[in-house]
């Protein structure tokens, strides 16, 4: 396999969990909102950072316009952005299994510092979990064709 070809993971999309959909009601918007810019603000200083080229502060209001309507919250993210096709949408992001456990240990540490069921917390880290595998579209890490190409060329 190319190291830059799409990679699509055996397991598919992740089922449905409808426990996920109670946590709007429970955590509340203003929690949600800053649980995703706690995370965004952890990206920031992660090894992933060099992907996210895009304005902060609409990425970090995307993030939570979609993270509402999966906790059971108004269909922000489709209202404002369009239906999710969430796997395409990340495509130009190339995402091996390393960048998806940097991504979700910035969720899991963003989530420690609130005062939220610890149930809950376990529920929606098994959402993000199952989610972020089918994020997954590279096979390798990339910077790997990157070393690779520079032991090869001539300079
Ligand atoms: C698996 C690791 C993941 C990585 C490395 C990743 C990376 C990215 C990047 C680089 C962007 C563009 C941000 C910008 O505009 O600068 C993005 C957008 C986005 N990501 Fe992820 N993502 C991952 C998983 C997920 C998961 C699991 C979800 C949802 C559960 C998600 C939801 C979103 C949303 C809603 C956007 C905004 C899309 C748009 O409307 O343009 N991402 N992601």
């Amino acid at each position: 396999m190319e190291p830059n070809e799409i990679y699509t993971p055996p397991g598919g999309p992740p089922p449905s969990h409808p426990q996920v959909r109670l946590l709007f009601q429970k955590w509340g918007e203003p929690n949600i909102r800053r649980l995703v810019s706690d995370f965004y603000d952890r990206i920031k200083d992660s090894e992933i950072r060099w992907m996210f080229q895009g304005d902060w502060e609409l990425a970090k209001e995307k993030q939570a316009d979609f993270m509402i309507q999966v906790l059971g919250g108004p269909s922000y993210y489709i209202e404002k952005w369009g239906p999710a096709r969430m796997r395409m949408r990340h495509f130009a992001f190339p995402i091996s299994e390393k960048e998806r456990m940097i991504w979700f240990q910035c969720y899991d540490d963003a989530l420690q510092g609130f005062d939220f069921e610890h149930e809950d917390k376990i529920d929606f880290l098994y959402f993000l979990d199952g989610f972020s595998a089918w994020m997954v579209n590279r096979k390798e890490p990339p910077w790997e064709k990157y070393t690779q190409n520079s032991q090869g060329s001539n300079g």
